[in-house]
């Protein structure tokens, strides 16, 4: 790697849980591009009079009480959303913090439930107030020298989160480097924010946006589209990306995601961006099991990843 990746130092935690401010939804619309039924919305904060303001870098999150208790007669617990919004704040705002929440839905045992955050986030309205923790996430953060990299950034669902504000925060601000956002949901009516992604792509020639559609797009062996079928289906864009030394990888989404993009970065042979142990060294990348990844295969200091 030639050049030094610097991290910001960042602010956690100025309000905890015991101690959470108070912040007012200005906005709170669907950023799907139609009727889908993954309803996910963006809900913009303001934080003035916090000392939120101004202090929550790209890819940090904050955290939300939704109120009420649970069974056991406790407060809910805090549940963590990215901010999508830029560090300097919505619209350039600093004021304004964005985030992007898709209602959690779950049918079990015949019964339907759904999730208590995202739901409550969901149905607020401008004007309601919302307790608000954090800032928290010290590592999954743009480099301070954020100019001399390149970025592959990887999203499925609402891992495309901080994946927006970083892309506002690196290329209105001259970023003259390569920046691919590569992003999965199941159908076409799911994509997220996919016609600002468009916009962006219009205007800078720097910026690519893919998609993997994984319950529409088939690859050519007729298996799903994820994300992590572009490294070898898209390597005419990305490869030449990857071989350069100062190339960061960031991964947002779904638990289990980075799995696959470990394997397919390893099966093309850009090692540099795992950590892999002597164990799986002697196996052919093809050949790994996810029981063995999960130990034996770890991110390096060029892979950024947020799975939840
Ligand atoms: P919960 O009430 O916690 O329920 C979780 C799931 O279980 C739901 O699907 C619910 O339907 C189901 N469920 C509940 N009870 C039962 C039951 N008895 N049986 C079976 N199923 C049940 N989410 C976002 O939308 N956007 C983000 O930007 C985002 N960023 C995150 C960043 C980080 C670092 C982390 C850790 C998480 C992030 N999340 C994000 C996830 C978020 O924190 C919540 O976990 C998510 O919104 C679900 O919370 P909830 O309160 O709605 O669901
Ligand atoms: P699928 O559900 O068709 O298997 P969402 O959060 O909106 O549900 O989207 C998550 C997306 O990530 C879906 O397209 C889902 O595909 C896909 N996905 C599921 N498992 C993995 C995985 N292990 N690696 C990458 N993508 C995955």
């Amino acid at each position: 790697m030639s050049e030094e990746i610097v991290l910001p130092e960042v602010e956690l935690n100025i309000y905890s849980p015991k101690d959470p401010t108070e912040v007012t939804v200005v906005e709170n619309y669907i950023c799907t591009i139609e009727n889908s039924p993954n309803f996910v919305r963006h809900l913009t904060f303001d934080v003035s009079g916090t000392d939120l303001e101004g202090r929550v870098r790209v890819g940090q999150s904050i955290g939300i009480l939704p109120p009420g208790v649970n069974e056991k007669g406790r407060p809910h617990k805090l549940r963590l959303y990215s901010v999508s919004s830029p560090t300097k704040g919505e619209n350039g705002n600093s004021t304004l913090i964005s985030t992007t929440v898709k209602r959690t839905i779950e049918e079990f045992e015949g019964k339907l439930y759904t999730g208590i955050c995202s739901n409550y986030l969901a149905d607020l309205q401008v004007g309601d107030k919302v307790k608000a923790t954090g800032p928290s996430g010290r590592r999954f953060l743009l480099p301070q020298n954020a100019n001399d990299f390149n970025y592959v950034l990887f999203a499925t669902g609402t891992g495309i989160a901080p994946f927006r504000g970083m892309v506002i925060e690196l290329l209105e601000s001259g970023f003259k480097g390569d920046l691919v956002l590569v992003f999965g949901c199941p159908y076409r009516t799911d994509l997220i924010y996919a016609d600002f992604f468009r916009k962006m792509e219009q205007k800078y020639d720097n910026f690519q946006y893919i998609t993997c559609i994984s319950r529409e797009d088939r690859r050519a062996d007729g298996s799903k589209k994820y994300v992590q079928s572009s490294i070898e289906d898209c390597q005419d864009q990305l490869s030449p990306i990857f071989e350069k030394e100062n190339t960061l990888i960031y991964i947002c989404g779904l638990k289990g995601m980075e799995a696959g993009i470990y394997q397919n970065l390893a099966i093309q042979g850009f090692d540099e961006y795992l950590v892999i142990k002597p164990k799986l060294e002697t196996i052919a990348p093809e050949d790994w099991k996810w029981e063995d990844m999960k130990r034996n295969v770890k991110p390096s200091t060029r892979t950024f990843e947020e799975v939840y």
